[in-house]
């Protein structure tokens, strides 16, 4: 008996796997490739995943479902409930709250650049790809506690999904509502920041905004006499996001002591030493996604700022890129246990907030592609 359920298991994972690969077969190579989408150099470059181009028909399907109701249970709650375009995709609440009324464990979290930063998703890094995220919020009972199967009998009662969706995918599945949800998704570009304005030489930074700019970019180092804030070492340059490789886009930044470190990266690979570890998120549009960290616990910048600075909580999987990185001469005489600590003025934490105002993007929470394509009244 054994037996045969072994068989019969890796005969439907053979026909998943089938099913992944071929997908949306030849219909899908009919829908039109999305020509006019770009993305700066510096970002470097994406991949897309062989069976789910980047089209005009996926786009605007993906478009629709993210802003329609229909996706929950009780058809009150849209992905844009908790991805709001003009907070660049968050919600404005320390955590989430979906159609259950009961707040979430977690912060919601900006959707930008996507397809750049760790190839993880979630703060803990438990999906691998936007195709798998999508899917997880719909049927989540918190969050919009919808059935994937009555979602897609309800949308096919509709026309122009119908449509939709035979000109994108030539299939209504759950596998191509998720496919058009992370097409979308991936369409969501915020690259005309001051920042990137003053990387392409069109405009200057204020004296503030550039010694911000000088101390996010420098690791710290009293010998050379070089001060830093040490933000690049995991927020990486130009993305300002973690990490491509592996997990190395996800770290403890100290905000909790060895005894209350919650599972994070741990909760998805098993291994103590991931205990504490999130993803790496990207400072872009930064000052308007507040409030901060994986349980929003920070209400201001200001908050953030002291919390590197001077409130970094010490335990066995804290990243040694901040054990060490202090602006205070070793040979001065303070005490070891207080070296945890950047030890900037208050002038350079000014700084650093003027250059965190410089990652926001305008254009990329007023751009028309990506709001609500539904009439409202
Ligand atoms: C009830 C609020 C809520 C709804 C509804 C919601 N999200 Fe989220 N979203 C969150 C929260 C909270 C997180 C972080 C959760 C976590 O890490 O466990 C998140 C994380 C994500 C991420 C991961 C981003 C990253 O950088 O890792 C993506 C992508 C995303 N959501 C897309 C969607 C899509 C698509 C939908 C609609 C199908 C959706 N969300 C619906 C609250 C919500
Ligand atoms: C050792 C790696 C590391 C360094 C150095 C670092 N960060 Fe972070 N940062 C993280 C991680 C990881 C998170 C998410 C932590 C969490 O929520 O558990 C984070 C979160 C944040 C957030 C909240 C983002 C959000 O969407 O909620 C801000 C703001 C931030 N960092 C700014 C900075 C600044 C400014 C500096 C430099 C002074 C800095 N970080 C240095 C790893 C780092």
């Amino acid at each position: 008996m054994i037996r045969v359920l072994a068989i019969l298991a890796a005969v439907s994972a053979a026909m998943a796997f089938a099913f992944y690969s071929g997908v949306f077969g030849s219909r899908a190579g009919k829908a039109t490739p999305l020509h006019d989408f770009e993305a700066p150099f510096v970002f470097g470059r994406f991949q897309l995943p062989a069976d789910n181009p980047l089209t005009q028909e996926a786009v605007e399907l993906g478009r629709r479902l993210f802003y329609d109701p229909r996706l929950s249970g009780d058809n009150t709650v849209s992905c844009s409930t908790c991805h709001l375009q003009r907070l660049a995709f968050t919600d404005g609440k320390p955590t989430a709250v979906g159609v259950s009324g009961k707040p979430l464990a977690f912060n919601s979290m900006s959707l930008a650049n996507l397809m750049w930063g760790p190839r993880r998703f979630f703060w803990n890094g438990r999906a691998s790809t936007l195709e798998e995220q999508a899917l997880v919020p719909i049927q989540h009972a918190d969050e919009m506690a919808q059935d994937v199967d009555e979602l897609v009998d309800e949308l096919a009662g509709d026309e122009t999904y119908r449509l939709l969706f035979d000109a994108a995918y030539g299939e209504l599945s759950p596998t191509s509502i998720a496919a058009a949800l992370a097409t979308f998704e991936r369409t969501l570009v915020s690259a005309n920041s001051r920042y990137d304005q003053f990387l392409s030489g069109e405009v200057s930074l204020t004296e503030q905004e550039e010694l911000g700019r000088k101390l996010f970019m420098a690791h710290p180092d009293t010998k050379a006499s070089l001060r830093g804030a040490n933000c690049i070492d995991c927020h990486s340059q130009f993305l300002t996001s973690g990490f491509k490789t592996r997990f190395d886009g996800f770290v403890n930044n100290g905000l909790d002591p060895e005894a209350e470190l919650p599972a994070g990266l741990e909760e998805v690979t098993g291994e103590p030493e991931h205990r504490g570890l999130f993803k790496v998120p990207t400072l872009r549009n930064i000052a308007l996604t507040a409030p901060y960290m994986h349980d929003g616990r920070f209400g201001t910048l200001e908050e953030v700022l002291d919390h590197y600075n001077e409130g970094i909580r010490v335990s066995s999987t804290l990243s040694p890129l901040i054990l060490e990185a202090s602006n205070l001469d070793a040979a001065s005489d303070t005490a070891a246990e207080d070296r945890v600590s950047l030890n900037l003025t208050a002038e350079e934490t000014a700084a650093v907030i003027a250059f965190l105002h410089t990652l926001t993007d305008m254009d990329f929470v007023t751009d028309e592609r990506f709001s609500n394509p539904f009439p409202t009244e």
